[in-house]
């Protein structure tokens, strides 16, 4: 293999430059060519093609977002449009891909080495959704951001006596939430995954810690409880104001999760997984997903991990649950 491209897909996250410029230091390493594909799939439908080399991709390892662009190319989904990929690749050289992204991309991954291309994905998303591997690139440094601006908000909620409620992302997920309730001390914690009921879990929550004399209340809401049930933080907050008594404030959090200079973490496994992808492409491996699991960096045939099913960590949300007095 002379030739390889590497592209970003979906939302970005913090970690996706680290991830790109492993990708492209070990093929120069390895003696290989890199081709950034700008936008993701879509890039790779227009033939939007960036020349990378080991110099290029010097003073991004500490950037957030991705600087050869992402997008959500719905279009991807459909095979006439992967076939044309492929072929658009191919003539200009490219001989395999890195796609860095979520399940999504992975998907267009799965169907670009199956119509020939080889091609190894790699997990890079702030929701840690992806059930194939323990991390996804850009997952802690969304939650230190997360803990910072909630901290943030607890000074001045404290301040005041009143409740705050906070949307986190993660649109079918509730990984963020969890983690960043533990670590900001939520009083009660909203995810998608586990059923809820409002006057015992939040309302009744706040009546029995007031008291026993707490006096500010955080309330952690993953952005999935409004996406399937409607339930927005304004509206949350309007019910616990009412009910309790408590000035209450809502706040969505938003895309600022999604921004900042990587953690170490994320640095170091984005630049883990980039180094392997290239290594598997280079042996000649199509098809495959690169994951973290445990402190190894392993991979798996992508079809087999589109597959697998990730469950919240019971012990982890009922630690939350116990410590949320
Ligand atoms: O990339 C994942 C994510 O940040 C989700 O947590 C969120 O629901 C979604 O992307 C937001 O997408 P967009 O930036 O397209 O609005």
């Amino acid at each position: 293999m002379k030739k390889i491209g590497v592209l970003t897909s979906g939302g970005d996250s913090p970690g996706m430059n680290a991830a790109v410029r492993a990708v492209v230091r070990t093929a120069c390493y390895l003696g290989m060519e890199v081709v950034g594909v700008r936008y993701g799939y879509k890039g790779l439908l227009e033939n939007d093609y960036i020349e990378l080399n080991m110099r290029n991709v010097c003073d991004i390892i500490h950037r957030g977002g991705t600087k050869i662009y992402s997008a959500r190319c719905v279009g991807f989904r459909e095979m006439e449009n992967v076939r044309k990929g492929v072929q658009n690749a191919k003539e200009h050289g490219i001989e395999g891909l890195v796609v860095i992204g979520g399940d999504g991309s992975f998907r267009g991954a799965r169907d670009l080495s199956n119509e020939g291309l080889p091609t190894i994905a790699m997990p890079g998303t702030i929701d840690n959704d992806i059930v194939c591997t323990d991390y996804t690139i850009g997952f802690d440094t969304c939650l230190n951001t997360i803990q910072e601006l909630v901290d943030r908000l607890r000074d001045t909620i404290e301040s005041h006596s009143r409740c705050s409620v906070v949307e986190v992302m993660g649109a079918r997920a509730g990984y963020l939430t969890l983690n960043a309730g533990i670590a900001v001390g939520a009083t009660a914690i909203l995810i998608p995954e586990i059923p809820y009921d409002i006057e015992k879990d939040v309302i009744g929550k706040i009546l029995r810690t007031r008291a026993t004399g707490k006096h500010h209340f955080i309330i952690m809401m993953a952005e999935g409880i409004r996406f399937r049930d409607g339930l927005t933080v304004d509206q949350l907050a309007k019910r616990i104001q009412d009910e309790t008594g408590i000035e209450t404030r809502a706040t969505v959090l938003g895309h600022m999760q999604r921004g900042g200079s990587p953690s170490v973490r994320d640095r170091v496994k984005a630049s883990q997984m980039g180094n392997k992808a290239v290594h598997l492409l280079y042996e000649g491996s199509s098809n495959r997903v690169v994951v973290s699991k445990g402190e190894e960096i392993i991979d798996y045939d992508i079809n087999e991990a589109l597959e697998m099913k990730k469950t919240i960590d019971m012990d982890l949300y009922n630690c939350a649950m116990e410590i949320s007095l």
